[in-house]
């Protein structure tokens, strides 16, 4: 009001109308907004007769000029925001870019490597479908059976396998087409295009395309060359094993003759002194007892190399080895003399093992032996068993001459010996460990000079059939 009034008075004969916007406040407490026109109405004599007061609502108009006047600044901040996802989005559209160009890139990369791992690779690759259809092979593949890629296409893949093999090939894919397990290691023969056949490895494996259709991946490596070397090695093998074989058996040879010529040498010297004195009966039977004990000690050569030369039967059966020990022992009576006692100590209830029964015996017949005749006055022989880790392990001690510590490592080989009156041939010990050696197990000898010796036969528990 106060406005109006102000805004009326400065109105003058020269000017004498004004206009303003104002707001003002409705019944309802609303602000509304008009445009008031006011003039001055003047008498003759130039005084105020009126003043004539218009007024239109321009609330409308109004708040559409606010909205007008804050828009450049919306435009603006929507702009700001545009322009800021449109960065965001260059950048992410940048870095895709990239990434695609790094992806393309390495699919080159990896493609070729793939025609490097496929087409150039020194193995054979071929696809096949289940029924044996071939869909693809390598360069190298096609080459090395001396075809061009080409040839092989669509063709079946029995037309590279070898008539003696393609029996066995055929099953094998009969068998990955319905398996996920993979063929490895299989070898067979492929024939080339000119006849020639070739020994190969291969590995197969059920595979799915890319439209999800299986096929079979045959992977295959020429072994021909490296199968005719090792047949020439094994070939070389044998022939110096035989030729080893030889050299052994004439040194054996060579040792049996001494071992045999000597007694007979004396059994000669022998029979000379019987012609010379055959009545003096004393001397005869002196004599006579000599060449006896020449021959019993040929005879004993000639069991001993028997025993050696003895195959081991090609079946082992179940052996009780408590009670094997007791019938050797008892068969050892007639060895015994009286100052010398044997004692067991047999574990009960072992197990039954599978070996050469007959082989064994000579084992323990050597070992005991050999005990009985270290005692050389009065003496005890004690014989054990007992189960040790799944081995069953026979002990022979005895209190006799016991062996130097030098001297043990060579008790196992042939023909040595060191024995009172050259009572021994040396072959014991050498055949009762390679006796042991064949049921895999093991003879181990602990002595002591003056004191005795005790010999360890350690033998499997599960020995099975397969004995060397
Ligand atoms: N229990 C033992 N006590 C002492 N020496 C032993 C015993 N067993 C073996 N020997 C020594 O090992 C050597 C080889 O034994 P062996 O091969 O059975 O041949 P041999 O009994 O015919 O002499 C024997 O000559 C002996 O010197
Ligand atoms: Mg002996």
């Amino acid at each position: 009001m106060e406005q109006l009034l102000k805004k009326s008075r400065s109105l003058t004969l020269k000017w004498p109308v004004t206009a303003y916007e104002h707001p003002m406040r409705r019944w309802d407490g609303k602000i509304r907004w008009f445009y008031r026109t006011i003039r001055a109405i003047f008498d003759e004599s130039g005084v105020v007769k009126e003043y004539q007061s218009v007024a239109r609502d321009t609330t409308a108009r109004k708040h559409a000029e606010e909205k007008l006047e804050k828009y450049p600044q919306r435009l603006e901040e929507l702009v700001r925001q545009r322009t800021e996802a449109l960065r965001i989005a260059n950048i992410k559209l940048n870095k895709e870019l990239n990434e695609r160009k790094k992806i393309e890139l390495a699919l080159q990369n990896s493609k070729r490597r793939y025609e490097l791992l496929f087409e150039e690779n020194p193995s054979m690759y071929f696809t096949i479908d289940l029924k044996g259809k071939i869909l693809s092979v390598n360069k190298f593949g096609a080459q090395q059976l001396g075809y061009d890629v080409d040839e092989l296409l669509g063709k079946s893949v029995m037309m590279v396998i070898c008539k003696e093999d393609k029996k066995i090939v055929q099953q094998q894919i009969k068998n990955i087409a319905h398996s996920t397990k993979e063929i490895e290691s299989w070898e067979f023969r492929k024939v080339r295009k000119d006849g020639k056949i070739i020994w190969v490895k291969g590995s197969a494996r059920r595979v799915v395309d890319d439209n999800g259709k299986a096929m079979i991946l045959i992977v295959c490596e020429d072994i021909t060359e490296k199968l005719k070397a090792q047949y020439e090695r094994e070939r070389l093998e044998k022939r110096l094993a035989e030729r080893e074989k030889l050299a052994l058996l004439g040194q054996l040879a060579a040792e049996i003759t001494h071992e045999i010529n000597n007694p007979l040498d004396i059994i000669m010297t022998d029979i000379d002194g019987l012609i010379e004195d055959f009545r003096d009966l004393a001397q005869i039977s002196s004599f006579a007892q000599k060449i006896r004990s020449q021959v019993f000690r040929i005879h004993r050569l000639t069991e001993d190399i028997l025993s050696y030369s003895k195959p081991l039967p090609p079946e082992v059966l179940p052996v009780d080895v408590n009670n094997l020990l007791i019938q050797t022992i008892e068969r050892l009576q007639v060895y015994l003399r009286p100052e010398i006692k044997i004692e067991t100590k047999l574990k009960p209830a072992l197990p039954l093992i599978l070996a050469d029964g007959i082989g064994l015996e000579i084992v323990f017949k050597n070992t005991i032996q050999n005990a009985i005749e270290s005692i050389t006055q009065q003496g005890k022989i004690l014989i054990t068993t007992q189960l040790k880790n799944n081995h069953l392990r026979i002990s022979v001690k005895d209190n006799g001459v016991g062996i130097e510590k030098s001297r043990l490592k060579d008790i196992f080989k042939n023909f040595y010996s060191i024995k009172a009156n050259a009572k021994g041939i040396g072959l014991g010990l050498a055949i009762s460990s390679a006796i042991v050696k064949k049921h895999r197990g093991t003879i181990k000898v602990q002595s002591k000079k003056g004191v005795g010796t005790t010999f360890h036969v350690d033998l499997p528990v599960h020995t099975t059939n397969e004995l060397a």
